[in-house]
């Protein structure tokens, strides 16, 4: 037992020697090469391995034969385990370049393309690490330029919805200039319109910038969507009797909400205003809020006869205008009906408010027509606000 012991003190002494000398080297090898890394430490353990059996044999008293013995076994096991820790080396560094390369393809038009060759598992980790990183950015980039496709449309639909009318307030006032004609109050009645017309959609188009540049600022305070609701009605009144559109409030829940009073008046006027102009005379428009669940829900439904499956989703992009594209709805001599009326702005509107008060808006076709829907959070009651 005293000689196994004694053994071990000297296998230790040899070996501890080795591995003090081989710690700050590897330590100071840490910035370069794995290969290299990995070289040093089989390097040391294979000196502190011999360190150890050279002392261990050297207290042994040995014979010299015995001694050569040790030392060959000893030497053919540093030999092969210093190669396989070179060729180990080797497979770490080409599995690292080969990621570095395929590296350089995040971002990449094709996307990331991963190594052919096998790796480690945290290569691989951090390989597949990179693949979702690629598909992440490659789906913002989609995003983004989608969003700027839809910017630089909008800009060319306003600039020919502006262009049509201007054209026409041309025309007339050159008549009116030139006195040739026939009726000047009712162009001076025509020009007044269309430049109150022109004068909305640029405030619509200001509105717009506002909310995508995130710059709206809510006055909130809390008020009954009873009397939200009422004075979106009495506003879309004269306009519903003009096209012979009934109007009503139906069930009209007296719930408190949170909101902007201003700018939810304007979200209902603009879809009160669209579903009268999409009514024919003689049909109904009707106005509901309820409560469901943590929501308020104000809803707006007609008689339009309903939207095509395939707009749903497209009504409430800036710009989009249904079937009629981008021609005048109608049209008439110089001093007659000049383009339509809308830009394709309004829903866009709606939802940028709704959205900036933390609530959505929807749309469904109903029979005979449809329903816009905003869900916006409902006021906790004043006690359960106080607890
Ligand atoms: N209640 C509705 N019923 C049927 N179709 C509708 C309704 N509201 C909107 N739409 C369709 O969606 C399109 C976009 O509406 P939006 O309010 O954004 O623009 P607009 O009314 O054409 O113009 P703007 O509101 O800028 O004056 C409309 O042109 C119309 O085709
Ligand atoms: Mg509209």
């Amino acid at each position: 037992m005293k000689d196994i012991l004694l053994i071990a003190a000297y296998a230790a002494l040899g070996a501890g020697a080795a591995g003090l000398l081989g710690w700050p080297a590897v330590r100071l090898l840490r910035r370069r090469s794995v290969a290299l890394s990995l070289f040093t430490v089989a390097v040391v353990t294979v000196l502190a391995m011999t360190a150890g059996t050279v002392a261990v044999a050297r207290a042994m008293f040995l014979s010299d034969h015995d001694f050569g013995v040790v030392l060959t076994v000893v030497c053919m096991a540093a030999v092969v385990s210093l190669a396989v820790a070179a060729l180990l080396g080797r497979q770490v560094v080409r599995g690292s370049r080969a990621l570095a390369r395929a590296a350089r393809t995040v971002g990449s038009d094709a996307g990331f393309v991963a190594p052919e060759q096998p790796l480690g598992a945290e290569l691989a980790e951090l390989s597949a690490e990179l693949a979702t990183t690629s598909a992440r950015l490659a789906e913002s980039r989609e995003r983004e330029r989608a969003l700027e496709s839809s910017r630089r449309e909008l800009i060319a639909w306003i600039s020919h919805d502006l262009r049509t009318p201007l054209a026409g307030l041309r025309a007339m006032a050159e008549s009116l200039e030139d006195g040739v004609a026939e009726d000047p109050a009712r162009y001076h009645a025509r020009i007044r319109t269309e430049v109150e017309r022109l004068t909305g959609m640029v405030d619509d188009l200001f509105e717009l910038s506002r909310i995508q540049a995130g710059a709206l600022s809510l006055s909130l305070s809390r008020v009954s969507v009873y009397d939200l609701v009422g004075d979106a009605i009495a506003g879309a009144y004269p306009l519903a009797r003009e096209r012979g559109v009934r109007l009503v409030g139906d069930r009209i829940e007296p719930v408190p909400v949170r909101v902007d009073p201003r700018e939810i008046t304007r979200v209902l006027a603009n879809l009160l205003f669209n579903a009268i102009r999409a009514t024919p005379s003689e049909g109904r428009v009707a106005v509901a809020a309820r409560r469901r669940d943590q929501d308020v829900v104000l809803s707006v439904t007609d008689g339009c006869g309903g939207i095509a499956e395939q707009d749903l989703s497209k009504v409430f992009d800036a710009g989009w205008r249904g079937s009629t594209a981008r021609t005048p709805r109608e049209s008439g001599g110089a001093a007659g009906e000049l383009a339509g009326s809308g830009a394709g702005l309004g829903l866009a509107i709606v939802r940028g408010i709704v959205e900036a008060h933390a609530g959505r808006a929807s749309v469904r076709n109903t029979e005979g027509g449809c329903c816009f829907e905003i869900a916006l959070p409902a006021e906790p009651a004043p006690d359960a606000a106080a607890t």
